[in-house]
């Protein structure tokens, strides 16, 4: 074994099987000529603080506008969901919008599915003191696979939450598949409400992923910060700015981050270089045109039954039916 290969195996025997991966996908990604990373790299304990942040600034319309559109249409939410049904939010995270929610349908039961224990307890604790009759039983799971959901001996009718527009985050073929899993998981005859960014100005849309305090840029910039951390690697962060572009074709801004000089640099024996010029492609945002998305919502198994958007049109929260 040469002394590199020796070095390799020494620093790869460090790391979890979750940087493994990390590892391997980066040195994919710089080999491959699309240069893009998974998104969900993006969210380490630094990147969801970063995205908490993001949720609160005025650039970033679709947090607020979603929960305006929750509590707005609160009474029109209850009359078609009704009450008492078993509420399954996926990827719940802070689950900042769900008391609205909660307040507009009074579920019998939560069930917040996300893969973060940590945001779980905290916002089940959180959701615990504000609504002391509701029954909540985290789950701690890739909502990307079918979860089996916790047994429920009043057979409860079940509702699906899906916020934040975080569908968009995948191609369309991606998001037919969750949404076909969802189905799985949720069984026959169930709701689910998902909330749906739509296609709008790129003078709202730029700046909501490229916002004046460089909370975006940071959040996008801490992929390269995770990469030195976590991998004990050298890449020089301050050669890479962030980008936010939109693609009219595919309806989405993409994150890249831009080299602005030759860049070269080491990962586990490995040498890297970007040319001046070039990305790495970190994430999708697709938007969606009021069809389209009824139409992604049928491809994936769910008929929209109704649909609540904010008076610019900027957002909307769709109700569909499993269609079994
Ligand atoms: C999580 N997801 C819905 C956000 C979005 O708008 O696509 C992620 C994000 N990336 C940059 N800003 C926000």
């Amino acid at each position: 074994m040469t002394a590199a290969s020796q070095t390799l195996v020494q620093s790869l025997a460090q790391l979890t099987p979750e940087q493994v991966e990390l590892r391997d996908d980066f040195i994919r990604c710089c080999r491959d000529t699309r240069q893009t990373m998974p998104a969900r790299w993006l969210y380490d304990h630094r990147g969801s603080e970063l995205f908490e942040e993001i949720t609160t600034l005025t650039e970033y319309y679709p947090t607020r506008t979603e929960l305006g559109l929750l509590r707005d249409a609160a009474a029109k939410l209850h009359e078609a969901i009704g009450e008492g049904r078993m509420l399954i939010e996926f990827g719940a995270g802070s689950a900042h919008k769900t008391p609205a929610l909660i307040e507009a349908i009074r579920p019998a039961r939560y069930v917040p599915i996300d893969v973060s224990g940590d945001y779980l307890r905290e916002s089940s604790a959180e959701l615990a003191k504000a609504f002391p009759d509701l029954e909540i039983e985290p789950i701690e799971a890739d909502f990307n696979r079918a979860v089996p959901l916790p047994h429920c001996p009043r057979r409860l009718p079940i509702i699906g939450f899906f916020a934040g527009s975080t569908i968009g985050n995948l191609t369309p073929f991606e998001a037919t598949d969750l949404l076909r899993r969802m189905g799985e998981t949720l069984g026959d005859d169930a709701l689910l409400l998902i909330g749906m960014d739509r296609v709008k100005s790129l003078d709202v849309l730029l700046p909501a992923y490229d916002d004046a305090r460089g909370v975006t840029a940071a959040f996008n910039l801490n992929l390269l910060h995770r990469i030195n951390r976590e991998l004990d690697c050298n890449i020089p962060v301050e050669a890479f700015a962030h980008e936010a572009r939109w693609s009219e074709p595919r309806t989405r801004i993409e994150m890249h981050l831009v080299a602005l000089r030759d860049v070269e640099f080491s990962l586990g024996g490995e040498r890297i270089s970007f040319g001046k010029g070039a990305t790495i492609h970190t994430e999708n945002s697709h938007k969606y045109r009021f069809e389209e998305a009824r139409m992604l919502l049928r491809c994936g198994g769910w008929e929209p039954i109704d649909a609540w958007s904010d008076p610019a049109d900027h957002f909307t929260l769709f109700l569909a039916r499993r269609d079994s």
